[in-house]
This record gives structure tokens, C-alpha cells and sequence, in this order.
């Protein structure tokens, strides 16, 4: 199987030595990574900038912007069996950023933000039958309703609904819901035992997909 997978958060710049972010440590997408390569299928890593290493036996392609990661995507896109996006793109980027560092002043500021590609809908719209799509949905208000909306939206295959105590850490407690199923909650685990959880889903979803 042939399994892209994306990890880490993206940085926005707002001038030329700041930007806007989120504290994704990129661990989830990185285990997922490692754990397909282990199980002997061909993986790339599309990672935004964390402070992790590079998984062995996995072609890994590093971006700092979501411009930049939805370049890389759509480019993989095509040669992959199943996506797996773990990745804290960020939803807004400043509209104009500044060419040089903005100095300080006593006045409020104001930054105009704009929406960024969601990379995942795109890549939603270009699947073939053949292609699985797994997503993740970060919530904390109605979280099962809105990650089913998200799975619809997106036109993923499954989704896996992760709340903000998974940000950061080694542990992971997520519930997954395939399309056409119920929700199942995963007991939690260690990140490394759910990567593996998540690669052995893929691979039945990917011979599901294969028999269409
Ligand atoms: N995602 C993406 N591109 C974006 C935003 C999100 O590809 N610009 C992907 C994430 O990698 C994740 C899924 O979409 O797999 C859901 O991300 P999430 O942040 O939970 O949801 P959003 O679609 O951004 O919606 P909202 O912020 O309104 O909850």
C-alpha cells in the first residue's frame, strides 16, 4: 500500500520573522508514519515544522506553510492508496504579510486574516473510488455531530475524533467512525499502539476499496 500521511501544525507568517500557529507536536502523523513503514508499505510524510526525527524508511517531505503542504499533497496525491491527515493545518493566514520585520508601535494593530485551502476537501474532491481518505476532527463542542459533518463534507472514508488533551502528548484517546458505521471509541493508548491500530484500518479499508 502506498500511504501518505501528514503531521505537525503549519506556520502563517504575518512579516518576515513572525507567523501565526498552533501547538500541534506532529507525534500522532510521525507514529502513523513509522508504523505503516514497519508493516512494509511505502510511506511519505508530508511534515509541517516540529522538532522531531525523520522516520527511518519513510520519504519525508518537510513544508512550513498550508500553502505549501496542499502543493505537496495535491503532487502525492495521485501515486497514494490511502491519506492519512493528521496534520493542524491552520484555518487563516494573515492576507498580506509584511516584506520586512514590523516594527513596534503604541497602536493597536489589526491583521486581516483569510481562509487557507482546506487541503483534505480537496483532496476529497479529486478521489478516485480506489483512494481511501482518512481525516481527523479536532472538537470540543458537539464533537460527534460536527466529525460526522466533517466526514461528509470532506467525503472521507473514516475519521478519527481527537479532543485538545491529545495535543502534545504521548497518549492518544480518539473514536472513529467509518462511513456507512457507528462510532467506536478506541481505549486510550499509547500514540505508537494507535498509529498501528490506524495502519491496520487503512489496510482493511484499502482492500475494501480495492474490491469495489
Ligand atoms: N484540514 C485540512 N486543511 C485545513 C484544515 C483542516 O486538510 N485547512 C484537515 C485536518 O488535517 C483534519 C481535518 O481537516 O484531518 C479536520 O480538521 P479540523 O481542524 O478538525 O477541522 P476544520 O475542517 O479546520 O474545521 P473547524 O476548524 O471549523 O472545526
Amino acid at each position: 500500500m502506498r500511504i501518505l500521511v501528514t503531521a505537525g501544525p503549519t506556520r502563517e507568517p504575518f512579516d518576515s520573522v513572525r507567523f501565526i500557529s498552533n501547538p500541534s507536536s506532529g507525534k500522532m502523523g510521525f507514529a502513523v508514519a513509522a508504523a505503516a513503514a514497519a508493516r512494509g508499505h511505502t510511506v511519505t510524510l508530508i511534515a509541517g515544522p516540529v522538532g522531531l526525527p525523520d522516520p527511518k524508511g519513510v520519504r519525508t517531505i518537510h513544508v512550513v506553510s498550508s500553502a505549501e503542504m496542499a502543493r505537496a499533497c495535491k503532487r502525492c496525491f495521485k501515486a497514494s492508496d490511502v491519506v492519512v491527515m493528521t496534520a493542524a493545518v491552520c484555518d487563516y493566514r494573515p492576507s498580506r504579510p509584511a516584506p520586512h520585520k514590523l516594527a513596534k508601535s503604541c497602536e493597536p494593530r489589526e491583521i486581516t486574516l483569510v481562509p487557507t485551502e482546506d487541503i483534505l476537501a480537496s483532496l476529497g474532491h479529486m478521489k478516485t473510488p480506489s483512494q481511501v481518505l482518512i481525516g481527523f476532527a479536532m472538537e470540543d463542542r458537539q464533537p460527534r455531530r460536527k466529525a460526522r459533518a466533517k466526514l461528509e463534507r470532506k467525503n472521507l472514508d473514516a475519521i478519527f475524533l481527537n479532543g485538545p488533551a491529545n495535543i502534545g502528548s504521548d497518549q492518544a484517546e480518539v473514536e472513529l467512525l467509518v462511513r456507512g458505521g457507528r462510532w467506536q471509541p478506541w481505549s486510550r493508548a499509547g500514540k505508537k499502539r494507535v498509529a498501528d491500530r490506524i495502519v491496520r484500518l487503512a489496510e482493511r479499508l484499502c482492500a475494501h476499496a480495492v474490491d469495489k
